[in-house]
Formats: structure tokens, C-alpha cells, sequence
């Protein structure tokens, strides 16, 4: 089929997620036809570095053939397997395993879900069910952090601290609360780490005395915020609000939807901070974009309340056709097994340096406030003040321009709407790729500043 007939169809039939859709009528689809390793092509023959792993996913690049290997061979031998009525299937079992084997403290139990929102819904429903099952039936209210992300299912939407994920979806629920982001960049006491945890933990506290302790069940947040700008929370800063939510007698639930799988560096970013949340979500990184494939881990105390409670027979109502999918369970052992046997986040670990090197370089360009990163998870904060750190006029739609200029400049990262630019490159980068990927950014940040009217606005 011609590109210009595919072009057509796509605007007339397919949604694109979280897309303007007069705007997406005018632009129409980019059709991407493959990918090899850090770079994907397009159906104009363009070869374009990914510097986002996809949508923060394919972080072992793409073209890893022995993913497509034990994914045919999977689906030949069992290509489906239900997890109802008792069934299951081998590597379900052995993946629901390795992630237990993996994951901090007793989060021994895995359920696998679809994807990064059905995670979180998942974890919304289990808390519910196991607070009801102990007896604290009160506790019904949700905390989360003002710009987190937590997906866009009809409940979890709400704990999402995104403006643009609420309008017209009638959300946040009575029952969803936000706390300021603890956002070193835009924070007063930014430069002072102990001084912003100490506030993030007072926010906490103030919001469950406001709403009483006994009615609290959970506070949802990622170790680094993703979609809300790769906003870094200081090193402590996980422990002190796990050290919070314990003394609350409320649920911490890391969402590593993100973080996980080699992104921050380590297999769970919790390890690396030294903290035991009582419920992982985990998506993306777990299949590498492969296949879709969620997971949600938790701890041998909610798994042994919710499993007594059911002495009298009565089942667990939660559970879906594809939970723990024997072909997405199947790659998931592969792409773990290529985490750690095949070098991938030790390659991480070691290009790391190299990629936040980069990042802090371009401090210097006129456009650049704040450059961040942990392991190959990055941002540059673009600000039309260095001093006063005041943004860009959102007349200017900077972010628009941005991501037209990279793809011309043959890159792809994502600009979000506040002028911040996010970058995941994925864990098999070689350095010379980093290097292009800087070359082709710091091309795409001269050519916008080009434009008289930005230069213009630049103090
Ligand atoms: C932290 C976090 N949680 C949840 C989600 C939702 O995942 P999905 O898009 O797979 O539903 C995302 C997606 O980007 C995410 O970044």
C-alpha cells in the first residue's frame, strides 16, 4: 500500500494516544517501518536516531534477535495459556519468579497485567480489596505527586498529577489528592536537598492529618517522575517518604513503570535507594516494548491478608484474558536474561557518565536552565531566563518547534509541553552513538534558536 493511502487511513480510522486530533488531521501519521539497535526508519527513508527507546521502553534497542527467536517458539508451542480455573504456563511461572528472586524485600507476589495503567489500576483494586479484607474499610483515600504519572485508566487517571490527562475525563475522584513534586529545579529550597525532603515529608504529613490517618491507604509515587519532566528527587528523598508513609500506617506504592529494568541504572531504582515499597509497579522495560506486558509485585503481608481472607471460598475478583501472557512472559525471561548475562545494564552503568557528560555540556547553551539525569534517563529544562528561571511564552510553542527540527535532524526525544526535553536512550548506546546523539541535539537547539522570535525572547 502506497505511503499517501496509509497516510489517509490513518486519519480516518486510527486514534493516536494523547493527541490533538484536528492538529493530528493536519500533520498526519510519521509511518515507521523498522528498527535496528538505536535507530528506527521511516516510510520516507529516513534513518533516525532514537534517543527515547521508543516511548521510554525498547531498552534493549531494537532487533534483538533472540527475543524474536524464543517469541516464535513460544508461540508455536503454546501460543496462549489462562491464568483462571488454575492454569498457567511455564514461563509465566519462571518470570513471576526471577522478579521476586529480584525485587527488594518480600515483594514476592507478581501479578501481570497488560501494561504500565492496568499496573496501576491493578494496584488501586488489591489495595481496596486487601484494606476491606483486614478490616480498615475507611481507608479509601489515594495520595499522589502533583506532575506524576500514572497512566490513563478510567481510576488511575486520577491519581496522574497532569492537568492535560483530567480535562473532560471528569477526574481526580473525590477520593485522589495531590502533593507538591518535589522538583529540585522550580523548588524553593531547590539547592538545599535535606531541606526539600523535609518539606516533601511534611506535605505528606499535612495532607494525611488533613484527610485522618485511619482513611489513607496509599500514597503512589515514581522514584523519578517520567512524564511530568524527569524531575529528579534528591538521593534520601524515597527512604524519608517510606519512612513517612510507615509511621502514617499508609501503603507506599514506587511506581517503576519507568525507572525499572536498567533505565536508572540498577534493575529497581527502590534497590538503589535502599527502599522496600510495599507494591511495585513495573511495565515497559519488563518485555522492552517487545510485547505488552505489565507487572505488579507485592509484599508476603498484603498477599497473606487478601489470601486469609478468602478462607470461605470466595475468589479474588481480579484478573483479565492476557494476565501473564505466555509469549510476553517468554520474551521478559529473554529480556532479562539480555539485562543482566548479555551485558545490557552494565553497558548502561558504563555509558551513563558519558550521557550525563553531554547533558551538563549543554548547561551552556542559551536556551538550557537545567540539565538532569540518572542512568540513561535525562532532561534539559529550557527557560527564557537563566537567572529569573522564567519560561518560554507559551506563544512561541517551542516544544512544537523542537520536535520538528530534531526529526529533520534525523533524532527523536521527547518535548513536553513546559519546554522540557526527556531522553531514554536505550541501554545497548555505544558511545559514539551518544556522541551523535549530542551532535544532532545541540543542531536542533542552534536551529530553533535561529528563529529570530525565540532568539528575541532569550534574556
Ligand atoms: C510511571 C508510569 N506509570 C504508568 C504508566 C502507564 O503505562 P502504560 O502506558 O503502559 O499504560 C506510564 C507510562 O508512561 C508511566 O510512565
Amino acid at each position: 500500500m502506497s505511503k499517501n493511502d496509509l497516510k489517509s487511513l490513518d486519519r480516518n480510522h486510527l486514534i493516536h494516544s494523547v493527541t490533538n486530533f484536528r492538529a493530528h488531521e493536519r500533520s498526519g501519521v510519521s509511518i515507521l517501518e523498522r528498527g535496528d539497535g538505536a535507530y528506527l526508519f521511516d516510510t520516507d527513508g529516513n534513518k533516525l536516531l532514537d534517543a527515547f527507546s521508543g516511548l521510554w521502553c525498547v531498552n534493549t534497542g531494537y532487533g534483538q534477535e533472540s527475543i524474536v527467536k524464543v517469541a516464535a517458539e513460544q508461540m508455536s508451542r503454546l501460543p496462549y495459556a489462562t491464568t483462571y480455573f488454575g492454569f498457567g504456563s511455564e514461563p509465566a511461572i519462571r518470570l513471576a519468579a526471577k522478579l521476586a528472586d529480584r525485587a527488594p524485600g518480600s515483594l514476592n507476589h507478581v501479578y501481570f497485567t497488560q501494561g504500565g495503567s492496568d499496573s496501576i489500576d491493578s494496584a488501586i483494586r488489591y489495595i481496596t480489596h486487601y484494606f476491606n479484607a483486614i478490616g480498615k474499610p475507611q481507608k479509601k483515600q489515594f495520595i499522589a505527586l502533583e506532575r506524576g504519572y500514572h497512566g490513563t485508566s478510567s481510576i488511575g487517571s486520577g491519581l496522574t498529577g497532569l492537568p492535560a490527562f483530567h480535562v473532560n475525563f471528569d477526574v481526580p475522584l473525590a477520593n485522589q489528592h495531590h502533593i507538591p513534586s518535589p522538583y529540585p529545579y522550580r523548588h524553593e529550597s531547590g539547592d538545599d536537598p535535606a531541606a526539600l525532603i523535609a518539606s516533601s515529608v511534611k506535605s505528606l504529613r499535612d495532607k494525611v492529618g488533613a484527610l485522618g490517618a485511619d482513611n489513607v491507604a496509599a500514597f503512589f509515587c515514581e522514584p523519578i517522575q517520567g512524564s511530568g519532566g524527569v524531575i529528579i528527587p534528591p538521593r534520601g528523598w524515597l527512604k524519608a517518604i517510606r519512612e513517612a508513609c510507615t509511621d502514617l500506617g499508609i501503603l507506599l506504592v514506587a511506581d517503576e513503570v519507568i525507572t525499572a529494568f536498567g533505565r536508572t541504572g540498577p534493575l529497581f531504582a527502590s534497590s538503589a535507594e535502599d527502599v522496600v515499597p510495599d507494591i511495585i509497579t513495573l511495565a515497559k522495560g519488563l518485555t522492552a516494548g517487545y510485547a505488552p506486558m505489565g507487572a505488579m509485585l507485592f509484599s508476603d503481608e498484603i498477599y497473606n491478608a487478601i489470601a486469609d481472607a478468602g478462607i470461605n471460598g470466595a475468589v479474588v475478583g481480579h484478573g483479565t484474558t492476557y494476565s501473564a501472557h505466555p509469549v510476553s512472559a517468554a520474551i521478559g525471561l529473554e529480556v532479562l536474561r539480555l539485562y543482566e548475562e548479555g551485558g545490557l545494564l552494565a553497558n548502561g552503568e558504563k555509558v551513563a557518565p558519558i550521557f550525563e557528560q553531554g547533558l551538563q555540556a549543554l548547561r551552556e547553551h542559551p536556551l538550557v536552565g537545567d540539565a538532569r539525569q540518572r542512568g540513561l534517563l535525562g532532561a534539559l529544562e529550557l527557560v527564557a531566563d537563566k537567572a529569573s528561571k522564567q519560561r518560554f511564552d507559551a506563544s512561541l510553542r517551542l516544544s512544537a518547534r523542537i520536535q520538528k527540527k530534531a526529526y529533520e535532524n534525523r533524532i527523536i526525544f521527547r518535548a513536553f509541553a513546559d519546554d522540557i526535553l526527556g531522553f531514554a536512550p536505550a541501554l545497548c548506546y555505544t558511545e559514539s552513538e551518544l556522541a551523535l546523539l549530542f551532535e544532532r541535539l545541540l543542531q536542533t537547539l542552534d536551529a530553533v534558536l535561529d528563529d529570530i522570535d525565540v532568539r528575541r525572547s532569550v534574556a
